[in-house]
């Protein structure tokens, strides 16, 4: 594992959005997998803006997005494609088939799980997968307790993580209870993967994933296991590492 330490945020997304916009230069037909919540915000807008100066093209990128809410439109204002779509993939030359999320309104989430697989498979893999981390250690939306071998599945959502995310909508009972996630064994098998944290309330959480015992408990800690991971963060939430 790679330690970057930032100064603070800004810096951090920086650090980050130099990661990744390396791998897309090296092989612009990348598989980036990609992240909602809002640490990624600053390594998205970076990257808008390196774009915006001619420096990254992603002409011939693909994308898989970890997670989406079930029951959620894809023009839903909190749901993940319409982040994706507000943070990054309007403001950049991305073609739109290129862009994978899965679908939140599938009338068959288990067959919907069983299509992204085949999306991530067809496409090769990933190559960069990027990850944010809640507060009790899940990465995309693979909960405490979460077995490790799986690939994309639909999962219930934690109290915790329910009322983390019920801030973006106008009441707790607005977020949904369900969403589609892509697994652990999905994230693990992406060739490099680049952790993002940021603020003093991560720290915690920061310390427990990567200083800590391997265990589902703390879904972020298999990451120590992996061959080529990058841990991006601001001072703050690194500062018990
Ligand atoms: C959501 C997403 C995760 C994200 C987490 C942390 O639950 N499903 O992918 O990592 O939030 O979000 P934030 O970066 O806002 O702390």
């Amino acid at each position: 594992m790679k330690v970057y330490r930032a100064e603070d945020y800004t810096s951090m997304s920086r650090r980050a959005a130099n990661i990744l916009s390396a791998q897309v230069i090296l092989k612009p037909d990348s598989v980036l997998g990609l992240a909602t919540g809002s640490t990624p915000v600053g390594m998205y807008r970076q990257l808008i803006n390196w774009y915006d100066k001619g420096d990254i093209d992603f002409s011939q990128t693909r994308t898989v997005n970890l997670d989406e809410y079930l029951g959620l439109a894809p023009d839903h204002e909190q749901s993940y494609r319409h982040f994706m779509q507000e943070n990054l993939f309007d403001h950049i030359n991305i073609r739109p088939e290129n862009t994978h999320v899965p679908d939140g309104l599938a009338p068959d989430p288990e067959e919907e799980c069983r299509r992204y697989n085949q999306i991530i498979a067809g496409l090769g893999g990933i190559d960069l997968q990027v990850l944010g981390m809640g507060h009790n250690g899940h990465i995309g939306f693979n909960e405490p307790e979460e077995a490790f071998e799986l690939e994309t599945h639909v999962v219930d959502l934690t109290q915790d993580t329910i009322r983390a995310n019920a801030r973006f909508f106008s009441s707790p009972d607005q977020v949904p209870r369900r969403a589609i996630t892509m697994g652990i064994k999905s994230i693990m098998q992406a060739r490099h993967i680049l952790v993002v944290v940021s603020g003093a309330d991560k720290a915690d959480i920061v310390r427990r994933a990567f200083a800590g015992p391997v265990t589902p408990l703390v879904p972020a800690s298999i990451l120590q296991m992996h061959p080529h991971l990058s841990l991006v963060g601001d001072e703050a939430a690194l500062s018990q590492l």
